[in-house]
């Protein structure tokens, strides 16, 4: 069973039926293809009663067809495939195809898909150039993505089929602006766009020119792996910001814009960077794993072991265990790291300790991940911006899903009031 409210702190106990406010209903059960049954919060609102949620872990925001977690199994299943699979057998381009149609591309649906990608003209547009050199020195990648993306919003073409072509524009774009991002971060000129090489080799030749990584096929296939297990992963923050900031009919960049600025959390998207920048720090203070162990037990200490914990796998995280083996290959043909040394040993001392087994708590996607985009030579900085051009199919799925919803409705969440009582002024 995976954790409910009662369970996740800082959520009261329900009253139990020996306490007071014990409320009784008849609700109608929705039943899903898989997962958990939901009861709708309109039959409790009919009696009355709000449904109080904070962190959202026990809410159904929507319905979606798209991607499927069973964090009891370890499971991800994008349209109902494994994504273990679909990492294994399928280009990011088609995962693309796949999340935001709902199945894989057939040969000559391929081509026509590759060649929309292709004949965008967002990437190659004038306006990056003076955007990113205004950036000022120090801006986080993040932030660049964020205000380049909320610019196309005013480059894309509007109309009907402007949501279709501001998906393939949002695809071809995404690496660029990375691209553009890392050089600003390295203070050197851009590297131009190459629409005629393949997707991933386009973007690392952007970041790295003609040096190996850009060139060697190993480097170009496991960054192609982690782009397609950061494709989708239901509702987690920065996808369900995206849909909250849809619904007002903001916008398909500016949302997109949203997103990128909730997957830039530390807790969120940014734990990539934050893991590497924890174990640098446990390795500046002498290397002292079982301290920080500790640490991140002491519930009067902040520290927390980034990588580790999900909101909803109970388990392995389904992509880690792919991201680990693949960080172990790239690891091995770059000079040894012994950060990834470390990574492995606190995975050890984690899995035998009652502390984490008892909260459930496993590497999640971020533990290893940064681990492989160092071994590449992309600075911290530029690790969430990486799993933001991996995320663009799940963002452009879920934004089309949002816009055609039956149910579709500006988000307005209610809360429980705990402010003074009414009073007068008394003056
Ligand atoms: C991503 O949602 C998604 O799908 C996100 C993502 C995606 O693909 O989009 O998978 C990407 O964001 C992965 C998560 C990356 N974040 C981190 O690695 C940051 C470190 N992890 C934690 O901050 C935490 O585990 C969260 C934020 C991921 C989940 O937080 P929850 O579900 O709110 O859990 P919680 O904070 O309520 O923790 C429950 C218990 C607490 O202890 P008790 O109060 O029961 O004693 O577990 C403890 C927490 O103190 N705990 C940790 C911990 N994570 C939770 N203790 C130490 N180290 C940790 N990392």
């Amino acid at each position: 069973m995976s954790r409910t409210a009662h369970e996740t702190p800082g959520v009261p106990e329900p009253r139990t039926a020996a306490g007071k406010n014990v409320v009784q209903a008849e609700l109608a059960v929705s039943e899903p293809v898989m997962g958990r049954p939901a009861v709708a919060a309109a039959d409790l609102a009919r009696e009355g009663y709000l449904v109080y949620d904070p962190g959202l872990a026990d809410t159904a925001i929507c319905r979606s067809e798209i991607t499927y977690i069973d964090g009891d199994a370890g499971i991800l299943l994008y349209r109902g495939y494994p994504a273990q699979q679909v990492a294994e057998k399928c280009t990011f381009l088609q995962t693309a195809h796949l999340l935001t149609t709902g199945e894989l591309p057939t040969g000559a649906q391929e081509e026509r898909w590759l060649a929309r990608i292709a004949a965008s003209t967002l990437p190659a547009n004038p306006v990056w150039g003076p955007l990113f050199d205004a950036m000022p020195a120090g801006t986080h990648p993040m932030a660049m993505l964020a205000a380049a993306t909320s610019v196309m919003t005013s480059l894309a073409p509007d109309g009907a089929s402007a949501i279709e072509q501001a998906g393939f524009d949002l695809l071809a774009t995404m690496p660029a602006l990375a691209a553009h991002a890392f050089a600003r971060v390295e203070d050197r000129p851009r590297r131009p766009y190459d629409p005629s090489a393949g997707y991933v080799e386009n973007f690392l030749h952007m970041c790295f020119g003609d040096s190996p990584v850009a060139t060697d096929p190993a480097m170009v296939h496991a960054l192609e792996t982690l782009l397609v297990l950061h494709a989708d992963h239901e509702q987690n923050c920065s996808t369900a910001t995206l849909r909250l900031v849809s619904s007002s009919n903001a916008g398909f960049f500016s949302s997109v814009s949203a997103a990128l600025s909730a997957l830039w959390g530390p807790l969120h998207g940014g734990a990539n960077q934050a893991v590497i920048e924890m174990l640098q720090a446990i390795r500046d203070d002498g290397g002292d794993l079982g301290k920080y162990v500790a640490k991140a037990k002491d519930r009067n200490d902040p520290f927390r072991l980034m990588g580790f914990g999900h909101r909803v796998y109970r388990t392995f995280d389904a992509r880690a265990r792919v991201i680990r083996e693949v960080a172990r290959e790239v690891c091995g043909k770059a000079a040894h790291d012994p950060l990834l040394d470390m990574a492995l040993e606190l995975e050890e001392i984690a899995r035998n300790d009652e502390f984490f087994l008892e909260r459930k708590l496993y590497p999640n996607v971020d533990f290893y991940s940064g681990l492989i985009y160092r071994a590449m030579g992309f600075p911290v900085e530029m690790f969430t911006a990486l799993f933001a051009v991996g995320r663009a199919p799940g963002w452009i799925a879920h934004w089309t899903e949002a816009a055609t919803a039956p149910e579709r409705r500006i988000g307005r969440p209610a809360q429980l009031y705990t402010g003074p009582a009414t009073r007068d002024l008394q003056f």
